[in-house]
């Protein structure tokens, strides 16, 4: 199985993530290994760095470069792209135009939102929603992640109705730690309204860009080819600018024909929402 993924803490020394220079090599042949084909990093730009965006572009903008010219004196065979974690506040629904398309996945109108964990609040989704009339695509990233979420799935249908792109975590859905969390993003892939699964790796030991395992899940519990739409058709979209396919349409015709999609409480609702096709405008 192939993989794109588009959700990474790579570069090293820029975030969280990738520690030094050596963990990024570590986790680009990890990449590797498990058939990652491309890689676009994904730093985080924080609340605080909202406030001087710029420079921390400046700063990512020359890491990655460092990180492409790595990846071909190693002759790695991975194709690296560039966007950021934006966490979203409403400042950022102020700062121009030239800076936000910066801030998008290798120059795409797609965008990785993220919302905060602890101050939660209705208006965030609005805003995220709000967002797509500055032209870009927002992808909410990780969702499970939100108690609020959990709490009532309907905000996140909300955002899926509003042509709002949804990420879940690979990780999310390995069942070792966080049982609830890993139940909740498989509800959530079989009710169709997760576009993409990433691995939103942030090391080489624990947070590890291997998505194969999830792959696996997905595939058994829905299907091989509904698992290649999340990590690899969609994603690919993605970095080629072009509109993705709603998972709805693809699970509903595997629903007619596999039993074990049985209805859950997600269904019904999803289905509703996806009454029709979306794409991208
Ligand atoms: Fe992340």
């Amino acid at each position: 199985m192939k993989f794109v993924d588009i959700h990474t803490h790579i570069l090293w020394e820029v975030d969280d993530g990738a520690k030094s220079k050596e963990m990024t090599e570590n986790m680009l042949k990890t990449a590797v290994d498990s058939g990652t084909e491309t890689i676009v990093a994904t730093p985080h730009m924080n609340r605080d760095e909202n406030k001087d965006i710029s420079e921390t572009i400046k700063k990512v903008k020359k890491r990655f470069r460092e990180f492409k010219a790595l990846i071909k004196e190693r002759e790695v065979n991975i194709k690296p792209e560039l966007g950021y974690e934006v966490y979203f506040t409403y400042e950022l629904m102020r700062i121009e135009n030239s800076l936000l398309s910066e801030l998008t996945i290798d120059g795409t109108t797609y965008i990785l939102v993220e919302l905060p964990f602890e101050y939660f609040s209705p208006t965030l989704v609005e805003g995220i929603i709000e967002l797509r009339k500055r032209n870009v695509d927002p992808i909410l990233v990780h969702p499970e992640r939100v108690r609020e979420f959990r709490e009532n799935p309907l905000l996140l249908a909300d955002l899926a109705n509003n042509d709002v792109v949804v990420q879940v975590n690979s990780e999310s859905l390995i069942d070792d730690t966080d049982t609830e969390k890993a139940r909740f993003a498989l509800r959530l892939i079989k009710s169709g309204v997760v576009h993409i699964v990433a691995s939103d790796c942030h090391d080489d030991k624990n947070r590890i860009p291997d998505m194969r395992a999830a792959y696996e899940i997905v595939a058994k519990e829905t299907s091989p080819y509904f698992a290649e739409l999340l990590f690899y058709e969609n994603p690919k979209r993605i970095i080629e600018d072009k509109p993705i396919t709603e998972p709805s349409e693809v699970y509903y015709e595997i629903l007619d024909n596999k039993s074990k999609f049985s209805k859950s409480w997600f269904i019904d609702m999803a289905g509703k929402i996806y009454s029709k096709l979306r794409g991208k405008k």
